[in-house]
């Protein structure tokens, strides 16, 4: 099979100080040639957050593409209308009876967060493809947090260095409202505690691991932890950290969870509009 240029591959411009650049001109059906791969992850080492405009993948092809990649982990949540246990799994607005819907609001996409931090070894790369969107909004969020930590005064840098965070599932479905989990989920997820500051294994970059899942500093009462770490995602989250990516027809979005914050927006007509993306995710490494 030949490989995936389909004309000079193109990296563009920073789509924004805080990250993210479209590529052009390779069809990511076929299989990356090594070069081409390498080139692909120096560009996600760069700009934490890739755009591959003008793609049809099916199921398959997408989970060959994140394959090239890495160990692609499975998924956890029971919320999506099909594929629920599978490898590929939908992120969607359509309920069991077929229909849009604002009631996945409640979930954790729609809150900052890093994905499954409540894992001891949490997701490296998440890749979105676009398959139904609403005609306007729809819009995911990136915020940099190699950005946001350099930009803390260095009393705040002085004082969380060396601290732990409990990173907890049943606490961010309670946070976001959503009912609890049970007892077996709850046996098969306990929390988990990750170095609040964490060292990008690739970069070197010191980035805030923070976000919705985030629940608790260990060491410190519970008020006094929660209260800093809200501070430090209001930090790290106001715009000049933010990429907000405006989806188009095609588009497969890959991103760095070691060093982003992401979450979705509910900018449309949720219980008119349909959308639809398929997700795929690397298994990252402990952090450090
Ligand atoms: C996610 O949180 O992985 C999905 C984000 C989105 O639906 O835009």
């Amino acid at each position: 099979m030949n490989d995936a240029i389909i004309a000079t591959p193109s990296i563009g411009p920073r789509l924004s100080e805080a990250g993210g650049a479209a590529i052009t001109g390779i069809d990511l059906s076929r299989p990356l040639s090594p070069g081409l791969r390498e080139t692909v992850l120096a560009a996600f080492h760069d700009h934490h957050i890739l755009v591959f405009r003008d793609q049809d993948l099916s199921k398959e092809a997408q989970l060959h593409f994140t394959e090239q990649f890495g160990e692609i982990e499975e998924h956890v949540a029971r919320h999506s209308a099909a594929d629920r246990y599978g490898l590929v799994h939908m992120v969607t607005n359509v309920g069991a009876d077929g229909n849009p819907t604002t009631k996945f609001t409640q979930l954790g996409n729609y809150h900052w967060h890093t994905d499954k931090s409540y894992h001891a070894v949490p997701s490296l790369m998440t890749v979105l493809h676009a398959k139904e969107l609403p005609p306007q909004g729809g819009d995911t969020q990136f915020a940099n947090m190699a950005m946001a930590y350099d930009a803390l005064p260095d009393s705040m840098k002085r004082k969380i260095a060396g601290m732990r965070v409990v990173h907890s599932w049943a606490a961010s479905r309670r946070r976001a409202g959503a009912p609890p989990p049970s007892e077996i989920e709850m046996t098969e997820r306990p929390p988990v505690d990750h170095p609040l500051v964490r060292t990008h294994p690739e970069t070197g970059a010191k980035t805030l691991y923070i976000g919705n899942h985030a629940s608790h500093i260990l060491g410190m009462p519970e008020a006094e932890g929660d209260a800093l770490l809200q501070e430090l995602l209001e930090h790290a989250t106001q715009p000049q950290f933010v990429y907000t990516h405006h989806w188009r027809d095609g588009d497969l979005v890959m991103w760095d969870n070691r060093c982003l914050l992401h979450r979705a927006l509910a900018n449309y007509a949720m219980a008119e509009h349909r959308r639809v993306l398929h997700r795929t995710v690397v298994t990252g490494t402990v952090p450090r």
